[in-house]
């Protein structure tokens, strides 16, 4: 099939490809000319694995262009992917989605289905449509919209697309259900089809769940700090009853990253406007915000301020295997110890480049993990990226000239680090050699 893709960020690109992988022709659409330039050398501008792969083998399907007009006018499908970012209210920024939509309207010469990707407030299907269908210049086509939320993680965004857990199609009529069924006829996942409004709220519904089970746990397991249990301990034995399952279960020092922070507040923000309240989400957001300063926090035990004090930072990006920074703990922790006159040095595998454009100076960026522990005062852990898993935990004793750790993400096992000299806090465990 013909199908346009409108923005190539993780959403869209990551789309557009698997989409190319399985037969079609795919055209990507993007505003940003040297994104565009990078990605017809055959490149992915951003680090998603296994996608550069896919897009090197698929590449007589895909067409990667600026010009609208071109990708749109023919299409029998266009995808939106392009950014919902978070307004000042917490509400859910939708010009982006509409600008395109103004694009489509002024530019499709055949009947087509435009398919919403982008996390939308539940509803905004149905006004894309109206807009569209008020603003089409071609009024001898029909366009249909539809929504397919997509449930793509970073890190595993082309495994969560090509074996995704299900595939959400909303649509009010049969016509476009049918379509998209044909668009994803080979893949061999759970398909669903419901009204566009129950689709978008699924989007969210989930997002949000998987918010408040952080937000749960990270509760429980500072509970389990006060009453002397231990986080994994417990969420091991509760992972075995099926309805709660293991996974989603890690404690830690918050969730980040380009959805559960914005859809949270999306829906939060949804009710209120409805006179109604989201109780749960509400506490998740409020339980998120403090969780985020848990490590600063502990530090405080251990030094009254950080002037003068060398900090190593490890990890700065809001999960690993992504260098995305967007909501990451990294970005509240650093401009503390920086306020408070810590030298702090930064260690993360991909991460740096980024934080390098938002901290040009006044940050020791380093190689290394033994690079930015020299020495250090005190080391706090933010991301658990497998590099710092399986570091010798000797060495923060050696290298160090306080072995004091702080792990935000309870990266090592509390035996292991009781055979050395480390004072060790993490979050929903005692302290390993407390001071
Ligand atoms: C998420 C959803 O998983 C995905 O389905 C949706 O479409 C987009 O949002 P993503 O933001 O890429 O994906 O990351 P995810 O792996 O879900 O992690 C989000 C945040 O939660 C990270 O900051 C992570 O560190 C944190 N997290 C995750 C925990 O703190 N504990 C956990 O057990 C799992």
């Amino acid at each position: 099939m013909k199908i346009a893709v409108a923005g190539t960020g993780y959403v869209g690109l990551v789309t557009g490809v698997c989409l190319a992988s399985k037969g079609h022709e795919v055209t990507c659409v993007d505003v940003d000319e040297n994104k565009v330039k990078i990605m017809k050398n055959g490149d992915s501008p951003i680090y998603e694995p296994g996608l550069s792969e896919l897009m090197k083998e698929h590449k007589n399907n895909l067409v990667f262009t600026t010009d609208y007009e071109e990708a749109y006018r023919e299409a029998e499908v266009i995808f939106i992917g392009v950014g919902t970012p978070e307004k000042q209210d917490g509400s859910a920024n939708l010009s982006y989605v509409f600008e395109v939509a103004k694009q489509i309207a002024q530019t499709v010469q055949r009947d087509c289905v435009v398919v919403i990707k982008s996390t939308v407030p539940i509803g905004t299907n149905d006004k894309i449509e109206s807009y569209i269908r008020d603003k089409q210049k071609n009024k001898d086509v029909c366009i249909y919209v539809a929504s397919n939320p997509e449930f793509l993680s970073q890190g595993t965004a082309v495994k969560d697309t090509l074996c995704a857990s299900r595939i959400v199609i909303g649509v009010e009529e049969v016509f476009p259900g049918e379509v998209l069924k044909k668009v994803y006829e080979k893949f061999d996942v759970p398909k669903l089809i419901v009204k566009r409004r129950s689709a978008e709220m699924i989007k969210y519904a989930s997002n949000d769940f998987l918010a408040l089970k952080i937000s749960y746990i990270n509760e429980i397991a500072n509970l389990c700090e006060i009453v002397g249990a231990n986080i994994e301990e417990v969420t091991e034995g509760m992972g075995y009853d099926a309805r709660i399952g293991h996974r989603f279960l890690n404690a830690g020092i918050g969730y980040g990253g380009s959805c559960f922070p914005k859809d949270t507040k999306a829906l939060n923000w949804l009710a209120n406007f409805n006179d109604n309240e989201i109780r749960t989400i509400r506490a998740a957001i409020e339980v998120n915000e403090n969780q985020k300063f848990k490590l600063i926090k502990k530090a405080k035990k251990y030094y009254d301020d950080f002037l003068f004090l060398n900090v190593a930072v490890l990890g700065c990006t809001f999960k690993p295997g992504t260098d995305d920074l967007r909501e990451a703990v990294s970005l509240v922790n650093v401009p503390l110890l920086l306020e408070d006159g810590a030298n702090v040095r930064i260690w993360d595998p991909v991460g740096m480049e980024n934080f390098k454009k938002k901290y040009p100076n006044k940050i020791q960026y380093c190689n290394s993990i033994e690079e930015a522990i020299t020495d250090a005062d005190i080391c706090l852990i933010l991301t658990e990226w497998e590099e710092i898993k399986n570091f010798d935990l000797r060495k923060y004793e050696k290298l160090m000239k306080k072995p004091i750790v702080l792990d935000g993400r309870n990266c090592y096992q509390l035996e292991e680090v009781k055979k050395t000299n480390i004072t060790y806090d993490s979050i929903g465990r005692y302290t390993v050699n407390p001071q």
